[in-house]
């Protein structure tokens, strides 16, 4: 007996961050859109904890109790009073390299799996709860489609969307660890008047007609200038990426991890063609939003 989890990476279309806060995350206001990239997580009884990966990007996944899908087995087994003895195998087609919630969804994909597997039958707000505890965007790869995420990124407000939107993300060497990249936004708005975070109405309206010039115009990281300033070579990637077509492009919420929207699929083939040929990433993936969060798919 197993179960199988199919979840999908994200894009942040608006990342508003607020100053630092005393428990030292950021207050966001965190437009996220769910993207055609997933990552299939299979949890089976065993007689410990262990996790496998395949795909191409396997060696750079944790295996150990750091990866997220372990802490969410241990989490929901603690809750319950179970061990939490499950094999958990990811399938990864959602690029490593940061910036596309690949971690956080592999930790939703595996509670939802365990949960299915144990036959707990958990409400999804007590599912909502354990993903928070497990990390700001987690919530999110649960939920799918699109959502503001205020607090940390953690608290969702379901979002409309009126149209499908056509991506290209274009993956770089190496990854930017999510702390440095906030740090850094910290170092370069120190002293400045840092506004309260707010999801732009512009934005929102872009999404509910699903209208892809209004949502390029409205795009918007804030932690941008931190991951440009981090690793300046993203820049060549970004105008590579425009100058070949895309309507508007933007780092994936802390990078590396670029995005650029396109009017329609042709388009997107052919920026992630002349972005792989430019040499300034490692991949060009093609994708599409939104789609649906963690679902089982089999059991
Ligand atoms: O919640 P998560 O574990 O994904 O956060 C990783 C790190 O990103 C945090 O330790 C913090 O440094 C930073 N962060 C933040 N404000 C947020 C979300 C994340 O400063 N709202």
């Amino acid at each position: 007996m197993s179960v199988t989890v199919r979840v999908p990476a994200k894009v942040n279309v608006q990342l508003a961050v607020g100053s630092a806060r005393p428990d030292g995350f950021h207050d966001l206001a965190n437009v996220f859109l769910a993207v055609s990239l997933y990552d299939e997580v299979t949890v089976s009884p065993a007689s410990s904890l262990t996790i496998t990966c395949s795909g191409p990007d396997a060696g750079q996944v944790p295996l150990d109790r750091t990866n997220l899908a372990a802490r969410a087995a241990e989490l929901l087994a603690a809750r319950h009073g179970l061990s939490p003895d499950v094999h958990i195998h990811i399938a990864k087609d959602i690029p490593v390299a940061g910036g596309m919630a690949g971690g956080s969804a592999d930790g939703a994909a595996a509670l939802l799996a365990c949960d299915t597997l144990w036959g707990l039958g958990s409400t999804r707000a007590e599912l909502l709860s354990i993903c928070a505890e497990l990390g700001s965007d987690v919530p999110f790869s649960l939920v799918g489609g699109a959502a503001l995420g205020t607090g940390r990124g953690e608290r969702l407000t379901e979002l409309e969307v009126g149209g499908e939107f056509h991506w290209v993300f274009a993956v770089a060497d190496g990854g930017l660890s999510t702390p440095a990249v906030y740090g850094e936004f910290d170092r370069l708005t120190e002293g400045l008047a840092v506004p309260a975070p707010a999801a732009s109405p512009a934005l929102l309206d872009a999404l509910r007609t699903g209208d892809a010039p209004s949502l390029a115009g409205a795009l918007a990281n804030d932690l941008q200038p931190a991951a440009l300033s981090l690793r300046p070579s993203l820049a060549d990637t970004l105008q590579t990426g425009t100058s070949a077509g895309a309507l508007a492009a933007l780092v994936s919420g802390s990078g590396p991890t670029t995005a650029f929207l396109t009017k329609d699929e042709e388009s997107a083939g052919s920026v992630a063609a002349a972005l792989l040929a430019s040499g300034t990433c490692r991949e060009a993936r093609v994708a599409s939003s939104p789609t649906v969060g963690a679902r089982v798919v089999g059991a």
